[in-house]
């Protein structure tokens, strides 16, 4: 079996532990900035290739201010989302807003700092232009329903996920908009999430490059970008391959000279919307074991729960535990690792052999740097814990207090609550 390493030593664990407390997120800059860059390498061939960070996956500015200072834009499917892009100097095209079922007035907020906006239907045509009128760019999501296989628990099948328009409301919207005035077009398309295999990816750019070719034939438009959405998948699990990420873009490279050259549409741009392998392995979710329990099972019960990391409880996702000054120890305990939530599916790992744990230590969860913190919740009145970021000199930065009791009943305005 593979190993899966901690990107940092177990002293700047127990260092952060002490000085701010369990639980917290604990983010690797240098890793994030070492994942971003080979990102950007793999498609240094194509024309105005840019990353847009995927907010959702992470909604902290100061993970935002590192994606900035590196070129990236910003993803953004929210008015909150494009509240912290705005915070950090993102406008224009820098941002992209890929949101569904959308209030009109994040369409108006998206086009206020003129946002690329990706339609998710075709009925936001005649709603984004009364909310806002149409912008001179407009990009479609492409929803390629039983024609292309894929997806899975996280996204659903193309043809059963909420997302996107089909093929016929893609070219009718394109025509629409182009009578309307639109001037420049772009695709989109997100089918697919946490995907491992080069191939499938480098499939869906072949999809996309057909359908600009197809749009370039039949209405005689040439969209200017393709956005490839996200989905580039993160190895939870030790025996999984990483994503040759460097293959999928020499993939994308070859399907791009071989189908969109030739039909004279060697200048579109690409982009991407990754926000998993981008922050995902560079964040460790580190809390400490406060019980034991034995009853049919043995339970060993941390301070973290659900609200900090939802996957396992949502997806039965596998997200792996290392336990801090045990590395070399024997895994020859099995235990259900809980939270405290009154939900039997608040569990972080379930039947999971490991080092025999002991009221006081640490557990590190692995991978917990998107869509970790970021989905947690109030249920039972828990509070979301604090973010801590591993800056590049090694020193580490609380980029995010934990919510107090005050935090949770500041919408309740009812007198005998304490605030504190
Ligand atoms: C529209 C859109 N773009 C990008 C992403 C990022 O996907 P991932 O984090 O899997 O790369 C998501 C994830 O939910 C999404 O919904």
């Amino acid at each position: 079996m593979a190993e899966k390493k901690l990107f940092c030593t177990e002293e700047k664990i127990y260092e952060a532990a002490a000085q701010f407390g369990t639980p917290f997120h604990l983010y690797d800059e240098q890793g994030i900035r070492r994942q971003v860059r080979e990102l950007a390498e793999a498609f240094a061939w194509a024309p105005g290739f840019r990353e847009h960070y995927a907010v959702k996956a992470l909604p902290n500015p100061y993970i935002l201010e590192i994606m900035k200072s590196e070129g990236q834009g910003a993803d953004c499917s929210s008015y909150a989302e494009l509240l912290l892009a705005e915070a950090v100097g993102m406008r224009g095209a820098e941002i992209c807003f890929t949101s569904n079922n959308t209030p009109a007035e994040e369409f108006q907020k998206a086009c206020d700092l003129g946002a690329t906006i990706n339609l998710d239907d075709f009925t936001h045509i005649a709603f984004l232009e009364k909310a806002c009128g149409l912008p001179e760019v407009i990009s479609f999501r492409y929803n390629p329903g039983a024609a292309r296989e894929g997806g899975n628990a996280i996204i659903g099948k193309p043809e059963e996920a909420k997302y996107g328009m089909t093929h016929e409301q893609l070219m009718q919207g394109i025509r629409v908009c182009r009578d309307k005035g639109v001037k420049r077009f772009g695709l989109h398309t997100m089918i697919v999430s946490n995907e491992l295999a080069a191939d499938y990816l480098i499939g869906t750019a072949t999809m996309m490059f057909e359908l600009a070719v197809e749009i370039k034939q039949t209405l005689g438009v040439e969209v200017e970008f393709i956005n490839l959405g996200g989905g580039l998948g993160l190895a939870y699990r030790p025996e999984e391959a990483d994503l040759d990420v460097a293959a999928v873009g020499e993939g994308v490279r070859r399907e791009y000279e071989r189908l969109l050259v030739p039909a004279g549409l060697g200048r579109i741009t690409l982009a991407m919307e990754s926000g998993r392998l981008m922050t995902g392995p560079h964040g460790l979710l580190v809390t400490r074991a406060v019980h034991t329990k034995d009853i049919y099972r043995h339970y060993i019960g941390v301070d973290a729960c659900m609200a900090h990391l939802m996957r396992p409880a949502l997806y039965d996702a596998y997200h792996h535990i290392t336990v801090l000054g045990k590395q070399n120890a024997p895994a020859d305990h099995v235990y259900d690792v809980v939270g405290s939530l009154c939900e039997n599916n608040d569990k972080f790992a379930v039947q999971r052999a490991l080092p025999q744990i002991e009221v006081g230590d640490l557990l590190a969860i692995h991978d917990s740097g998107a869509h970790g913190l970021a989905m947690g919740f109030n249920y039972n009145g828990k509070l979301r814990c604090q973010e801590l970021l591993l800056q590049a000199d090694g020193s580490i930065r609380q980029i995010r207090r934990a919510e107090t009791i005050a935090d949770l009943f500041a919408t309740l305005d009812y007198p005998d609550l304490p605030m504190e």
